[in-house]
């Protein structure tokens, strides 16, 4: 099993989670997270004055999936989705996963993350 990690711009919610479903994935956890890239946050304007600031609001999407191929697939959901081209687009990590149980049925690992009977 396999974690895929996403980190993208709060406006790509939308379409990233289209995407993913659109793909067949299930089982999709999203945070409002805050974070910074290589260039450290950005500059922005409030009330007409330009602040610097360091973290900027992301979203995070956490995904397991059973196999590298459901991996890739979510990744090229996720890739064609949030990408704009400019600084900020996101990142995407991926894990190996250990275990996994689905409480209600006690189903274990890939039969926990595949849909249930
Ligand atoms: N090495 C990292 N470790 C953990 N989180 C990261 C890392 N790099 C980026 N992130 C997270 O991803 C978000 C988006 O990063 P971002 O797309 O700005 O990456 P970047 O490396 O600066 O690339 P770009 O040049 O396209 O902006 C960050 O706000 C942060 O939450
Ligand atoms: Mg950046």
């Amino acid at each position: 099993m396999i974690k895929v990690e996403a980190i993208v711009r709060e406006d790509a919610l939308e379409d990233v989670k289209g995407a993913l479903l659109d793909a067949d994935i299930r089982g999709i956890t999203v945070s409002q997270v805050m974070g910074c890239g290589t260039q450290m946050g950005r500059t922005r304007l409030v009330r007409g004055n330009k602040v610097s600031t360091t973290m900027v609001p992301k979203i995070k999407f956490e995904i397991v999936v059973s196999s590298k191929r459901w991996a890739e697939r979510a990744i090229a959901a996720i890739r064609h989705a949030a990408y704009s081209g400019e600084p900020g687009d996101g990142k995407i990590f991926t894990y190996q996963i250990d275990r996994a149980i689905r409480i209600r049925t006690g189903e274990e690992d890939v039969e926990a993350i595949t849909p249930a009977s």
